[in-house]
């Protein structure tokens, strides 16, 4: 059971605030009856509500957000922008998280969700699921770089990465490189490169598992995922 005004906000477009004004000036029915009290339990697998005679939305909301720089991937932070601040208003409701997380510096893919388990699926490095960076380097990328990410970057601190792929942006002089990883360890790409001898200069996200940015989307932008995107982040890891 669920207290009703929590229901709301969970599912619908409402904050929690919203969704109290909602209940107690009568727009709400549970089971067809009018519902008053925003503190009313609900069983959400049986019971029917509605607001202003409207179903509430799905349970599950996921988010394509083309990040920007500048603001962090978290909820709520007492310094900075976080990516949960910047979203639109119709898209915001509450238990929203960014699925992982990208540095205040990198820009590209992020997926918000109210899902934990889709978010741990995805970051899990057992189910293997490709994480794609363009990363922009201070020098060139050499075969040696290449044999290294294959074989697995050692950072420092003796902590071993899982196998990486690395791979040049031919026309780009090769100071371009496509990174796959399907781990994300702290600042992993730019640990990466700095143990060869490289700085990240620029770093974005270009796709997770086969859900590619889509190109379209200006840098700050938002959009909901549809169910077969959803599914491409799971698609394309024959591990
Ligand atoms: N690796 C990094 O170093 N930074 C990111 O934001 C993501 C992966």
């Amino acid at each position: 059971m669920e207290r009703l005004d929590k229901y709301i906000a969970s599912r619908g477009t409402e904050s929690r605030k919203e969704a109290q004004k909602l209940i107690k000036s009568g727009a709400v029915t549970v089971d067809g009856a009018v519902c008053k009290k925003p503190d009313a339990k609900v069983d959400p697998e049986q019971s029917t509500v509605l607001v202003n005679g409207q179903a509430v939305g799905e349970k599950y909301v996921y988010i394509m957000m083309n990040k920007p720089q500048g603001v962090v991937s978290a909820t709520e932070d007492r310094r900075d922008k976080t990516v949960i601040d910047i979203l639109p208003p119709d898209l915001r409701r509450e238990g929203l998280f960014p699925a992982g997380r990208l540095d205040k510096d990198t820009e590209g893919l992020l997926i918000i969700t109210n899902d934990g388990d889709l978010a741990h699926k995805m970051l899990s490095p057992k189910k293997h699921v490709e994480k794609r960076y363009e990363a922009e380097l201070d020098g060139e990328i050499t075969e040696d770089m290449i044999r290294s990410f294959k074989e697995g970057i050692v950072f420092a601190d003796g902590v071993k990465c899982m196998p990486a792929k690395l791979e040049t942006v031919p026309e780009t002089g090769k100071t371009v490189g496509i990174v796959t990883i399907c781990e994300g360890k702290f600042h992993q790409v730019k640990k990466m490169f700095a143990v060869c001898g490289r700085k990240v200069v620029h770093l974005k996200r270009i796709s997770i598992g086969n859900l590619y940015l889509d190109g379209k989307m200006p840098i700050g932008s938002c959009k909901y995922l549809t169910n077969l995107e959803i599914q491409q982040v799971f698609m394309g890891n024959i591990h």
